[in-house]
């Protein structure tokens, strides 16, 4: 995410929007002070102990360890789910690039964890068209970038029997587009220029998406999915540089009839050369990608991952590693699962007994496991499996060749199969309870 210029807030000030985050000087983001900014609350341990009781499972990770430590309303999600009532989850992701790297699964990996530890439906919005404009891609290449970034999404392994993945491109329209106007028409231009920073260069375009990424927190916009149910609250889960959109959504809702949507909400994950960093697609090591190889993780970590510990091994055991900056213990205290192992690493590499050699190896094994897992779920969802999601008809004897449409992902359909079957009423209600 590169800095905007003209965007009206002084090199000073830390800006954080969904195509900026740049932190004060060379500093760190300020999460406590971005909460006061936002005007959204901290997760405490008490809603991470009432999560834990509601769910009868341990917290997630991110959870445990604060990487989701924000929210809105999502104690109010919890008294509703108490009381016997559901709702459903809403997450997304703008395809701006073909390989994700670990920081894009993060908010998936959570995801999937809350669809399994609430047993609720989930909408994934593909923002093909957000990212058309943005990144100046052809509408063909934003919606290939789709599909692609689709596999790694469905290889999180979410519940299909309660899942529906669209892009924007091929499902915008109907009551969707109709929640569009109704949200279009209580926002002024001035407004979205004072949550946005759009300028008089912005396409307008642009100026008129923030509507697209807002109602998928309205279940009316999936009346397949939700008919009727037009009450049922939605739940959130995104990084925080989203939060202007549904600031606005949660602006709008009441006045258009609707539930706020209620959020829970990340803090970024860091770039392999440190917190300061940025993970930027012109530098591929300062990522891990689903995509690299054993070796190239393993070489990625040893030479770049940014290191805490001491310059001399005298050092070292005399002051023990800065695990404020340290990268292989920020990235193992995301991804190790291991709490007592993890806090052994904190004492035992913070006294200055384990070097950072020790560490980085855990780290290596930990994320190739990972990768080394997503690949071969990436691998199994093949276009067979496309093809069952959708509703294939025959044309010649009417056939039914694949029925419920349990993951729309949308694909391009190759001309021979084009020719032989056709789509139809291609969606069915899921599973809410
Ligand atoms: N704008 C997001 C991005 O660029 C994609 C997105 C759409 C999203 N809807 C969302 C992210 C809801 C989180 C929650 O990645």
């Amino acid at each position: 995410m590169e800095k905007r210029e003209g965007e009206g807030e002084g090199e000073e000030e830390q800006v954080v929007n969904p195509w900026t985050v740049s932190a004060k000087g060379v500093g760190k983001i300020d999460y406590d002070k971005l909460i006061d900014q936002f005007g959204c609350q901290r997760i405490d341990q008490s809603l991470v102990d009432r999560i834990h009781r509601l769910t009868s499972r341990a917290p997630h990770v991110f959870l445990r360890r604060g990487v989701f430590f924000a929210h809105r309303d999502l104690s109010e999600i919890l008294d509703a789910y108490e009381r016997g009532e559901k709702f459903y989850l809403y997450t997304g992701r703008g395809p701006s690039s073909e390989a994700l790297h670990l920081g894009h699964l993060i908010p998936f990996m959570f995801t999937k964890y809350l669809q399994e530890a609430f047993k609720v439906p989930l909408v994934i919005q593909l923002t093909d068209d957000e990212k058309c404009m943005w990144k100046n891609l052809t509408v063909e290449e934003s919606q290939r970038l789709g599909r692609e970034n689709a596999k790694d999404i469905i290889a999180c392994g979410f519940d299909v029997t309660r899942t529906f993945i669209f892009s924007d491109f091929d499902y915008v329209g109907g009551a969707f587009y109709k929640n569009m106007v109704k949200v279009g028409k209580c926002v002024t231009y001035n407004k979205v220029v004072g949550i946005f920073g759009f300028t008089g260069e912005d396409n307008i375009g642009k100026v008129s998406f923030p509507p697209v990424q807002a109602v998928p927190s309205f279940p009316s916009s999936f009346p397949h999915l939700f008919g009727g149910q037009d009450n049922l609250r939605c739940l959130i889960p995104c990084a925080i540089d989203q939060d202007p959109y549904f600031r606005m959504t949660r602006d709008v809702a009441p006045r258009i009839g609707y539930q706020k949507p209620a959020l829970i909400e990340a803090s970024f994950f860091p770039a392999m050369q440190g917190e300061t960093g940025k993970m930027s697609a012109s530098d591929p090591n300062s990522a891990i990608y689903v995509t690299d190889s054993a070796k190239e993780i393993k070489n990625k970590i040893n030479r770049y991952a940014f290191s805490g510990g001491q310059d001399s091994i005298e050092k070292h055991r005399e002051l023990g590693a800065n695990l404020e900056v340290d990268i292989p213990f920020k990235y193992l205290s995301f991804f190790l699962d291991d709490d007592a192992k993890l806090e052994e690493i904190r004492k035992e590499y913070g006294a200055g007994r384990m070097l950072t050699g020790e560490v980085k190896q855990l780290l290596i094994q930990v994320l190739t496991e990972i990768v080394e897992r997503h690949c071969r779920a990436r691998a199994a969802v093949t276009d067979e499996l496309y093809f069952h999601i959708y509703c294939w008809v025959n044309v010649r004897d009417e056939t039914v060749v694949s029925k419920v449409i349990i993951v729309n992902v949308t694909i391009s359909v190759n001309s021979q199969l084009e020719q032989n079957f056709k789509l139809q009423n291609p969606f069915e209600k899921l599973q809410l309870s």
